[in-house]
């Protein structure tokens, strides 16, 4: 079989919301992309992801859909779309959308007809249950179970009208579809292959691994300190699963070419993705994992741990070990959930921010998988030094804030510093675009403060430096399309103890590549073998100085290529 285009491709994703306002209301919206699109272009990827542009009452910022078929009305119309579709595939990149079908906005006409009530011919379409049996429906502690909901409370909603629960495993707004139900899945298929034939290049599916449950619905063990239950084990990957996503692969991408699809998998192991992954059984192309993003965490998302490299190599290691002869990993470290990494596993004081960031993107990049590059991370975007809970928008950081501080009376400050390392909303703060005010995003008040640091952290000052991580993330794009050993390199780690060097070989043919990234502040030399040899091999790219002896500076990576003749 000849490899798929994917496997050297390069995805930048676009939060719409947070990348360019046209209009002036302070939400970024189609056009706004549109005229940004040379921007990306020159990055060299080859594929766009955007996330959530479908109309929504953006309860979760558009992950919460109200309508799969057309264009929420403050970022554009589909005309807007079919003509941003067309900018992409003329600058010859592609453009994959946001598939949310574990569930739908309580607004899309399914659920209002669902909710309707109790006879409705949509009312399986969702996850209807009655009280708890004994209790009295909508009593404290009547819920069907006692899972907790992934932005805080109960995963169940009482229906006054018809005395029972829907669920929902995100917010409220949020209520589940019913896979179960044949019909819900032909319009999903219907709904994605209209998408196809209008000329989109795949999806991303979020929280795909939730779609099957274990229909019996069992109660979760308890989560310490909380009310609630951990329902995980009886909807993660559940029974039905590969079935779903093989039946999707029938009946929506068999017999298209050209297609990626990748599923958000939180909480996947590594041989479950294997079968996801595997070509001859046609589920779908790759998946995002979270073990690497969870690194700094433990059970409880909410308390921070310091990184210890070692941890994050190992869980990298057996993810490359894993996928290396059946199926195929994507590799990130940003996206619209995550805090910047710069500021998270990198230095952002202004010493070392831009030579951390390539670091990072250096050692990601050289793994064996397709990488994904979230918009402002190709600047190296940091966290923001939000001041207050009023200046967060996210409802999972409103959420946590409100369950920590006003239920179990934690301190509001101690809440605040982990929300300011942790919230999705470091992620969202509008892209900077030039130095103007409003870092160029709007002419309006955006919808999320912009980060202060736009006049020196922006686009228009990194484009024209040729020194600066947008360029270093240029040549890293390129080495992937020109270097076949960072496509089909076989992996492997060096070092695995070492708490200050990420160090690996990607071995191909004739060609072996050896990648350093030094995580600290300190200078440091790598140990390895064969050092001298690789001393006077070809130093392909690295972020300061040459080394001397492998002696790197703090926050060095060096990626050498050596030929064997
Ligand atoms: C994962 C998405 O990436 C996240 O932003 C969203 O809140 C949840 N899924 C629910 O759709």
């Amino acid at each position: 079989m000849q490899n798929p285009w994917w496997h050297s491709a390069v995805v930048y994703q676009i939060y719409p919301r947070s990348f360019a306002d046209a209009d002036g209301d302070g939400m970024g919206d189609l056009r706004g992309i549109i005229e940004h699109l040379d921007h990306i272009a020159g990055l060299g990827v080859d594929v766009i992801w955007l996330s959530p542009v479908y109309p929504s009452p953006q309860d979760d910022n558009g992950y919460d859909i109200s309508d799969y078929q057309d264009i929420e009305p403050v970022f554009g119309t589909l005309a807007d779309f079919d003509e941003l579709l067309a900018g992409v595939h003329a600058r010859g990149m592609k453009l994959v959308m946001d598939l949310v079908v574990n569930h739908s906005s309580d607004e899309h006409p399914w659920f209002v007809e669902s909710r309707s009530g109790k006879a409705s011919p949509k009312r399986d379409w969702y996850w209807w249950r009655p009280a708890r049996e004994g209790m009295e429906p909508g009593s404290p502690g009547a819920e069907p179970t006692n899972w907790g909901s992934a932005f805080g409370g109960s995963a169940w909603e009482y229906d006054a009208a018809s005395g029972e629960y829907f669920l929902h495993l995100f917010s409220r707004k949020q209520p589940d579809l019913n896979w179960e139900n044949p019909a819900v899945r032909e319009a999903i298929y219907a709904m994605m292959n209209w998408w196809l034939d209008r000329g989109v290049d795949g999806f991303r599916m979020d929280v795909i691994d939730h779609i099957s449950k274990d229909t019996t619905l069992p109660d979760g063990a308890l989560r310490p300190g909380t009310p609630y239950g951990d329902g995980g084990p009886h909807y993660l990957n559940g029974p039905r699963n590969h079935e779903f996503l093989h039946e999707m692969h029938q009946r929506v991408f068999a017999g298209r070419d050209e297609l990626l699809t990748v599923g958000e998998m939180p909480g996947v192991t590594v041989d479950e993705a294997v079968k996801y992954t595997d070509p001859a059984r046609e589920e779908v192309d790759m998946v995002f994992q979270f073990d690497h993003v969870w690194a700094d965490r433990g059970a409880d998302p909410w308390v921070l741990y310091p990184l210890r490299l070692t941890n994050l190599k190992a869980i990298f290691g057996r993810w490359q070990a894993g996928l290396a002869e059946v199926g195929w990993n994507s590799l990130y470290w940003n996206n619209h959930d995550q805090p910047r990494v710069v500021s998270r596993f990198g230095d952002d004081s202004p010493r070392y921010r831009e030579r951390s960031a390539k670091m990072l993107g250096a050692v990601l990049h050289l793994h064996r998988g397709t990488p994904y590059v979230y918009q402002g991370e190709e600047l190296g975007m940091t966290n923001t030094p939000f001041a207050s809970i009023a200046d967060f928008r996210d409802i999972e950081a409103l959420g946590h804030y409100a369950q920590a501080v006003e239920h179990e009376g934690r301190s509001p400050e101690d809440v605040l510093t982990v929300l300011r390392a942790r919230s999705r909303d470091n992620a969202r703060t509008p892209m900077q675009w030039n130095a103007s005010p409003q870092a160029g995003f709007t002419s309006g008040t955006p919808w999320l403060a912009v980060n202060p640091n736009y006049p020196q952290i922006n686009a228009e000052s990194a484009v024209k430096d040729e020194e600066s991580v947008y360029h270093f993330y240029r040549r890293l794009i390129e080495l992937r399309h020109e270097e076949p050993a960072v496509v089909y390199g076989d992996f492997t780690m060096l070092l695995p103890h070492d708490e200050r060097l990420y160090a690996f070989t990607r071995a191909h043919g004739d060609t072996t590549l050896l990648v350093i990234g030094n995580f600290s502040a300190e200078t440091v030399r790598a140990e390895i073998d064969d050092a001298a040899a690789w001393e006077t091999a070809e130093l392909l790219l690295t972020n300061a100085t040459p080394p001397q002896d492998l002696v790197l500076q703090p926050w060095q990576a060096v990626i050498y290529r050596a030929v064997r003749r």
